[in-house]
């Protein structure tokens, strides 16, 4: 049996623990109640976060699934269509909560490597006649997870942010992993967050809080989110501790996704020379490897690495996720390299 500590878990970003100096920063933390808006840290957090994306306001949400269902709820009216890309986690991974809270319908575009052009967005939109749905949101992802963490171009949001515009439609992004973005292309995270009227940030992905999403928006928007969060039953109380974490994390953990980005890098590197890279060295773009199988056994895979004490996530039934993180440091990189050797090569 394999020591806990030798395991290496490359499932997710979301896996790490709180530092010994985040635990400190939590534990010394002022709290007050948050239903009433007397919670001083969490105050700034959601300050610090509106800011630091250039809008007026912001909102502590649980979890990024929650932060991006908020955000449809304020932004929509039931009967209203989301158009959004087809491997976006809002159409996979948050188990139909438009249908179910905001009683919209989506509208999924296949995009390349999760980007869409102004063109197929254009094609989509519904004519403004009784038999359509009118189509009201976008909603983009920045980085992309599932296309393997790529990077959304500034350019191509842009372009679709004036269509947008210019037919009345309003644009959300899912930027769970949006710190990666800035990290990989040196771009401020203003001007990406710019075109869109809301921006959802993780602050417990990369970043490595423990929990929490920012929402950010106007401040008309996000007083809709909050009552929104309210009647969702995501009211909470003594939260600066929650808070605490995400200022530490945001103060101390933004600079190094570098680090993890060039580590998933390596590993894209290994992948390739054992013909498993699902595609070039280029599409690894920040902290996600994509491994694709000539044969249907991702699963039996996962299941060998899991005895060699190395945790991955499997995708589809021929493609596996690893994904780099705070808590993997180079020791564990050539551990990790090693394994995917013996277990592919
Ligand atoms: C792109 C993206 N958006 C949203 C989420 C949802 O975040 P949470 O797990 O906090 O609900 C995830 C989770 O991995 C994600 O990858």
């Amino acid at each position: 049996m394999m020591k806990l500590e030798n395991i290496i878990d490359l499932r997710s970003d979301t896996v790490t623990r709180p530092s010994a100096e985040m635990r400190r920063a939590m534990h010394a933390a002022e709290v007050g109640d948050d239903v009433y808006g007397e919670d001083r840290l969490m105050n700034e957090l959601q300050n610090r976060v509106a800011d630091m994306l250039g809008k007026e306001a912001g909102l502590f949400i649980p979890s990024g699934t929650m932060s991006n269902q908020l955000a449809i709820r304020s932004h929509t009216q039931p009967g209203d269509e989301v158009i959004c890309e087809y491997n976006s986690h809002i159409f996979n991974y948050e188990g139909g909560g438009p249908a179910l809270l905001s009683g919209v319908q989506l509208h999924p575009l296949l995009g390349e490597f999760g980007i869409l052009e102004p063109g197929q967005i254009a094609e989509t939109l519904r004519p403004t006649d009784h038999h359509y749905a009118q189509s009201h949101l976008i909603t983009l992802e920045n980085t992309h997870n599932r296309a393997g963490g790529v990077v959304y171009p500034l350019t191509m949001i842009e372009l679709i942010a004036e269509y947008a515009q210019k037919h009345q439609l309003l644009m959300h992004l899912d930027g769970a992993r949006l710190m990666n973005a800035v990290i990989a292309t040196g771009i401020d995270p203003i001007a990406y967050a710019e075109p869109f009227d809301s921006v959802s940030l993780c602050l417990s992905k990369g970043l490595g809080a423990p929990i929490g999403s920012v929402l950010v928006g106007s401040a008309d928007f996000i007083d809709r989110a909050h009552r929104f969060r309210k009647l969702f039953g995501g009211g909470m109380r003594q939260v600066g501790s929650l808070a605490a974490a995400g200022l530490y994390a945001l103060a101390n953990q933004v600079e190094r996704l570098a680090d993890d980005h060039r580590r998933a890098q390596e590993l894209a590197e290994t992948c390739l020379d054992l013909g498993c890279l699902e595609n070039d060295l280029a599409w690894t773009q920040t902290n996600i490897v994509i491994l694709t199988f000539p044969k249907s056994n991702a699963a039996e895979i996962e299941a060998q690495f899991k005895n060699e004490g190395l945790l991955v996530s499997v995708v589809s039934d021929r493609r596996i996720r690893l994904v780099t993180h705070l808590d993997f440091g180079d020791e564990q990189l050539t551990i990790a390299k090693e394994t995917l050797k013996k277990v592919l090569g």
